[in-house]
């Protein structure tokens, strides 16, 4: 037996903040990271606080990649100002902190389980509606996903202004974020027609408008779009799962501070080539094993495709190299021009010991051995 549920309610559309006004409480704590507060975002967030009498604290202590000594800051904070609602603002690193930050405040401290309402300032994780949260361990380089239907934020808010101001490479980075997110859960093992049909639909967006997103940030219609694209693909891996692209970008990140997302991009052609087993079906065949069919139906939803099921998928992992150099992203480690070979290789072994056990990677639909993983680190380096 299967089941499919969108526990989070979603608003979108014009003047969707107001909703933060008709809010049913005295205290909110807004968790958020300290560009929002300094860039003037938060203004956006406090304005109909303010006119609805609701009280605040803002707990700003958010960093990239959120290690848990500031998930324990935020536990201290949510303690000492006992707020009845907590409004995460800002990236993925900022939404899933607040999950993290309500989990333990629910479970070491027994505080009740306040709802949590998360309005994201990036497209790109989908994390204000999924049961994900990934939180850091710095000292160890290990990214761990908690997963758990309790982090599941309980209202999420859509305003693509609060994108506007995105910069470039960050457009491109959590923008590839989105279709990584969106390839892995429509080719997973735990794929539904529900998870798949949102997947296509995030996949079918980012084609048409994450470029644009990219030149000009000020394009509203396709950062509208982007943002849509971003929830709609947080949906489907919330109900499918990732897969070994995911698996591996915690580890690379975790360990040599690449962007999430841009840790995904440049592993996506080589996971495409990996999956699809490319070079042992290379000739035409009658038939081929369906994680080809099902790459290849999304290449044919980008508009490419080929003379068998094999070479579209080709096209596939090709497009998305092209991806990768439009938006101006490295395509393998040395390009990113900080890590020496050196490091890199001798990072390898405790990479793959980490990709192999991240909950993400149990979901893709090819088998993987420590090997494997091993030699597709090595091919990001060229
Ligand atoms: N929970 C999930 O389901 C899930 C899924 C994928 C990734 N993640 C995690 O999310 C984190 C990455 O999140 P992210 O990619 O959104 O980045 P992020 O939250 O780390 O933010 C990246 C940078 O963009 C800045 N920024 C955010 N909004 C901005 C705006 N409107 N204008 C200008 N700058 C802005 C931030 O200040 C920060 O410097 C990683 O820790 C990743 O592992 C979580
Ligand atoms: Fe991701």
């Amino acid at each position: 037996m299967d089941n499919f549920s969108i526990r989070t309610k979603i608003y979108f559309g014009d003047d969707v903040l107001d909703h933060l006004g008709e809010l049913d409480c005295k205290k909110a704590l807004i968790v958020t990271d300290p560009f929002i507060v300094t860039s003037g975002l938060l203004d956006m967030i406090v304005h109909p606080l303010e006119n609805a009498k609701i009280d605040f604290e803002i707990f700003s202590d958010v960093v990239p990649d959120p290690p848990i000594t500031k998930i324990v800051l935020g536990v201290k904070e949510l303690l000492t100002y006992k707020p009845e609602v907590l409004i995460a603002v800002g990236g993925g690193s900022a939404i899933d902190s607040s999950k993290a930050i309500r989990e333990f405040a629910v479970t070491t401290e027994n505080y009740p389980h306040i709802p949590l309402i998360a309005i994201p300032t990036t497209s790109g994780t989908g994390s204000e509606v999924t049961s994900f949260a990934v939180i850091t361990d710095p000292e160890k380089h290990i990214k761990y996903p908690l997963i758990s239907p309790s982090l599941l934020p309980d209202e999420a808010i859509l305003d693509a202004e609060l994108v506007r101001s995105v910069p470039p490479s960050v457009t491109a980075d959590t923008g590839m974020d989105v279709f990584t997110h969106a390839l892995e859960a429509f080719v997973s093992v735990n794929e539904n027609e529900f998870s798949s049909a949102l997947a296509e639909k995030a996949i079918q967006i980012v084609g048409s408008y994450l470029l644009r997103a990219y030149y000009d940030g000020n394009d509203m219609e396709a950062r509208k779009k982007m943002h849509s694209a971003s929830c709609l693909a947080g949906l489907a891996f919330n109900s499918a799962g990732l897969g070994l692209n995911h698996g591996m970008a915690h580890a690379l990140g975790a360990t040599f501070h690449i962007p999430h997302g841009r840790a995904n991009a440049m592993l996506l052609p080589h996971i495409i080539q990996y999956n699809s087993n490319i070079n042992e079906h290379s000739k035409s065949q009658r038939s081929y094993p369906q994680v080809v069919e099902r790459y290849s139906t999304i290449a044919r939803n980008l508009g490419l495709n080929s003379y068998n099921e094999i070479m579209t998928v080709r096209s596939l992992a090709n497009w998305v190299q092209f991806m990768l150099k439009e938006l101006d992203m490295p395509l393998s480690i040395s390009q990113i021009g900080k890590i020496t070979k050196e490091e890199y290789f001798a990072a390898i072994p405790h990479m793959a010991d980490e990709a192999l056990t991240d909950n993400c990677t149990k979901n893709n639909p090819r088998k993987v051995t420590r090997a494997n993983v091993v030699e597709l680190y090595k091919q990001l380096w060229y």
